[in-house]
């Protein structure tokens, strides 16, 4: 009996709930070229492509950090990886898609972070407008440190 209830009630709510990410999920395929559908980053040989998203402070701390890595991009400093963080500003030209691919990495594979709003994604755009280049891991690490 309580089998024949839940069944019909529980798919209606993945199918909600899968509604409500797919926006975002669409955002992510272009990072998931490099950092994995998983979020841990693709495997290449014995190296992978990026880091991981899952517990990164960059991706759960300010937002405003996040929105800059994105948009401008992280400036190659070192061959751990095989991939570059490139600057997607022209990918996210729209402060609806920017904020729903942050929502996403900020509330998947785990990570349990505040949704990000159009306002805020067109706030983090207009407070990075002037850098022209992509940041240093230096740069990164002072802004997280500020939270
Ligand atoms: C072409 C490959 C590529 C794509 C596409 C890409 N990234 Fe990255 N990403 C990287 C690499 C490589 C790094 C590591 C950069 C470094 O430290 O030198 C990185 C680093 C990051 C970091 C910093 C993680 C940390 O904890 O230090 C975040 C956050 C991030 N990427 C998010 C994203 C998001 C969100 C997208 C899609 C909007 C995306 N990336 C698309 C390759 C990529």
């Amino acid at each position: 009996m309580k089998k024949i209830i839940l069944t019909p009630l529980l798919a209606v709510l993945s199918i909600s709930a899968s509604f409500a990410n797919e926006a975002g999920k669409n955002a992510y395929m272009t990072c998931a070229a490099c950092h994995n559908p998983d979020g841990k980053g693709l495997p290449l040989g014995d190296k992978k492509m990026a880091p991981s998203l899952v517990d990164s402070k960059v991706v759960t701390g300010d937002a405003s950090v996040l929105a800059l890595v994105i948009l401008k991009g992280i400036k190659k400093e070192g061959s751990e990886y095989m991939g570059m963080m490139a600057p997607l500003e022209a990918a996210y030209a729209d402060d609806q898609k920017l904020a729903d691919v942050m929502t996403y990495v900020r509330q998947s594979f785990d990570n349990k972070a505040a949704a990000v709003t159009k306002e805020d994604a067109a706030k983090y755009r207009a407070q990075w407008a002037d850098v022209k280049e992509p940041v240093s891991r230096a740069k990164i690490e002072e802004l997280t440190k500020k939270e």
